[in-house]
């Protein structure tokens, strides 16, 4: 949003089109964007045009740029509002109708950007259906942006904040969400509940306040005003499903849509000197850095709205205890972290980023010379952490690999059980959990939705949520009593390798910290710190065989399936090695415990089955050898991730890959840098995008 600074609208298409690049990662199977069309944003109505594409935003960007017969290039605003979405599609196949944003009608009154999942669109569908409104896309979105237009048909007198207040409390479900419309030229509203949103304020000057006030609507919306007759059961247990469930059953007396006025005096808070001011509303950081550095986080249920220049916030009930400001936070990030420099893809900067990544992570939490280890963010709850019955530890997809690869010597230097979870199946058996239980949600994006809601359901259970993420102000922080934030800077390509590592050191130090006052583990904790201290040199010497890694890769791309065995602490590294390959190569690939063989996958192995066994020298060296034996015996033909000199694993093996010896419990942090490099390799020799591999995003903001 642009505010007396006069721009082209080519600009405001680059500043649109530009963050949606950034946001890319998030979702990329169409894109589109809203911007005034023909006249200018000081008029009472301003035309929306809308542009949309399937593909990746690069279409978008073609097909705007074949535009300039629709749209005057060069005509500029001195207030502009633009809106702009990069899709990850739920509902409906990936097309251009499909896309966001969606519009209320063929006027493209009101027009919306989302993101998240409405549960109950099927009914408010049906109810606007009734009313005679047509649908065009398959998307629950629509049912937003139909909605909005048919109260404020019925409504007088409501401003443009007011009839948002009034859509969402008809939605259940998760969504940030931006609206635009051409009844309200200049202004722009946005809210969210369980989907991430942001706004960055972009001012001559440093902002003068570190908080901004929120405003309370003077009427009392005690009940959810029942528009839309639901038939659909709540989705979950979580905090945002249980309020819209006790609003419906509180509302049965509420027959019609009672919107009020809801003015204060407060209302609008003007942010910026002299109106010179530009707003963005973005998911995440990234969108929004090269503008400024200034954001604000919002609130489940926040109401954003700019209207004259002015930001304000608004909620329709305050609730106990909730906080009546958001704070403005500076952010660190730097442009050059989010860009790819000198290498061909993100994934590949951040496989090589990791000599430094880890030692981020280790930055001011571990001494070398004194063996302490100090996490900031959980050295306050460390007294009820030792107290505790159990540790839990919850997360998805490579954030819960971390979790294996450490749980072991969690076990060990703790001494208390503990559990991993992937959080959609803990969820989905109710897993009991108890007050003196530590939860630990593990998540890079800090927003992943099954993670999101597994911590809300042990939360409310009254147990102690620890969130190690790698992304300040993300949901998951705010939601956690305490936590270590990873340090591992931005992670851009879908697949995770950084924040792996970088995990699963955190974990490392989060045993080390917990065993620091046992006489008898003080032996063990010193040689783990040693090997800590190794780590980025040890990196440094895997990343040296690339090359070698891209030759063994041109044998393997070809292939359908590849197996990764191995077992004890390596077991963790043949899932997440597994996982990057099928992520990124599209080929079957299995991580499979060695232990486990003889049960069942060995009926996978013959001459043609590419296998990738890793064999270092732990305690369990001699079952993994019996192991190879099994697989060699079948007339398999193993690649051996091994140590660097072991002649007699070496002898054994078809192939090899050598990398550093460290103590057996970080050996996984190097020996899944080889897989990360197969993995980018073979995709690459495939001519696959390795940064937006099909169907998948990187943020998953949906359960
Ligand atoms: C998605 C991503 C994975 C990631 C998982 C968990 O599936 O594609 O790379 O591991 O989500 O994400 P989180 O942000 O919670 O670590």
């Amino acid at each position: 949003l642009n505010y007396l600074v006069p721009a082209k609208r080519e600009e405001i298409l680059r500043i649109l089109i530009k963050g949606l690049q950034r946001l890319e990662y998030r979702g990329y199977d169409s894109a589109g964007v809203a911007i005034d069309s023909s006249n200018n944003a000081e008029d009472s109505v301003s035309d929306i045009a809308i542009i949309k594409k399937r593909g990746k935003v690069k279409a978008l960007e073609e097909e705007i740029a074949a535009s300039t017969q629709s749209l005057d290039f060069d005509r500029e605003f001195n207030c502009h509002i633009g809106i702009a979405h990069t899709r990850w599609a739920t509902h409906g196949e990936p097309s251009a109708c499909n896309s966001h944003p969606q519009r209320s009608d063929p006027n493209n009154e009101f027009v919306v950007i989302h993101n998240g999942i409405i549960t109950n669109y099927k009914d408010i569908k049906t109810f606007l259906e009734k009313k005679g409104h047509v649908f065009e896309s398959e998307t629950d979105t629509e049912t937003i942006a139909k909605l909005i237009k048919h109260i404020y048909d019925t409504k007088n007198e409501v401003n443009f904040r007011q009839l948002v207040e009034a859509v969402i409390q008809q939605l259940e479900g998760a969504f940030s969400l931006v609206f635009k419309s051409k009844h309200f030229p200049g202004e722009c509203v946005a809210t969210r509940r369980g989907s991430p949103l942001l706004i960055g304020v972009k001012t001559r000057y440093k902002l003068s306040a570190d908080h901004f006030p929120v405003c309370y609507s003077k009427a009392d919306h005690d009940h959810r005003p029942n528009l839309i007759p639901t038939t659909s059961e709540p989705q979950t247990s979580d905090k945002t499903n249980e309020k819209s469930k006790d609003a419906r059953h509180s509302d049965k007396s509420t027959s019609n849509l009672a919107l009020q006025r809801s003015d204060s005096t407060t209302e609008f808070q003007p942010i910026g000197p002299n109106r010179e001011v530009e707003y963005f509303f973005a998911s995440d950081a990234s969108a929004i850095i090269e503008h400024t550095n200034q954001v604000i986080y919002l609130e489940d249920d926040d109401v954003a709205a700019v209207s004259e220049g002015a930001l304000s916030i608004h909620r329709i009930k305050r609730s106990i205890d909730e906080s009546t400001v958001r704070e403005v936070i500076t952010l660190k990030m730097e442009i050059q972290q989010i860009m790819k420099g000198s290498f061909s893809s993100f994934m590949q900067k951040e496989i090589f980023e990791q000599t430094e990544s880890v030692v981020n992570t280790m930055r001011g939490r571990v001494n070398f010379e004194t063996n302490e280890v100090v996490l900031g963010g959980i050295k306050d709850y460390m007294g009820e952490i030792k107290r505790c019955r159990r540790l839990l530890f919850i997360a998805c997809g490579t954030s819960y690999h971390s979790a294996v690869a450490t749980r072991q010597l969690l076990e060990e230097l703790t001494e208390l059980p503990v559990m991993v979870e992937l959080a959609s199946d803990f969820l989905d058996r109710s897993t009991p959990v108890f007050r003196d239980d530590v939860c630990f949600f593990i998540s890079q994006s800090g927003e992943t939705a099954d993670t999101l809601m597994a911590l809300r359901y042990c939360k409310g259970r009254g147990a102690l949520i620890v969130g190690i993420t790698n992304t300040v102000g993300s949901s998951i922080c705010r939601e956690s009593h305490c936590g270590v934030h990873i340090n591992a800077g931005p992670e851009i390509g879908v697949a995770s390798t950084k924040a792996y590592t970088s995990q699963f050191i955190s974990l490392v130090m989060f045993g080390l910290m917990m065993s620091d006052d046992r006489l008898s583990m003080q032996q063990r904790r010193k040689e783990i710190i040693q090997g800590l201290q190794k780590l980025p040199e040890q990196i440094k010497e895997v990343l040296k065989t690339d090359e070698k890694i891209h030759s063994l890769s041109q044998e393997l791309y070809q292939q359908k399936s590849l197996l990764v065995m191995g077992r004890g602490y390596n077991y963790a590294t043949c899932l997440e090695g597994a996982l990057k390959i099928k992520e990124l190569t599209y080929m079957h690939s299995e991580g499979i415990l060695a232990g486990e063989l003889k049960h069942g996958p060995l009926a996978l192995v013959d001459k043609a089955m590419p296998v990738i066994m890793i064999i270092t020298r732990d305690n369990l060296y001699p079952k993994c050898m019996n192991a190879l034996q099994q697989v060699k015996a079948r007339h398999g033909q193993p690649v051996v991730i091994c140590n660097e000199g072991d002649e007699e694993t070496i002898r054994m093996a078809y192939k090899c890959l050598e990398v550093p010896l460290t103590v057996d419990c970080l050996q996984g942090i190097i020996s899944v840098i080889p897989l990360q490099l197969v993995s980018y390799h073979i995709a690459t020799l495939r001519n696959l995008d390795v940064d937006c591999p099909r169907n998948l995003a990187k943020s998953v903001t949906v359960e």
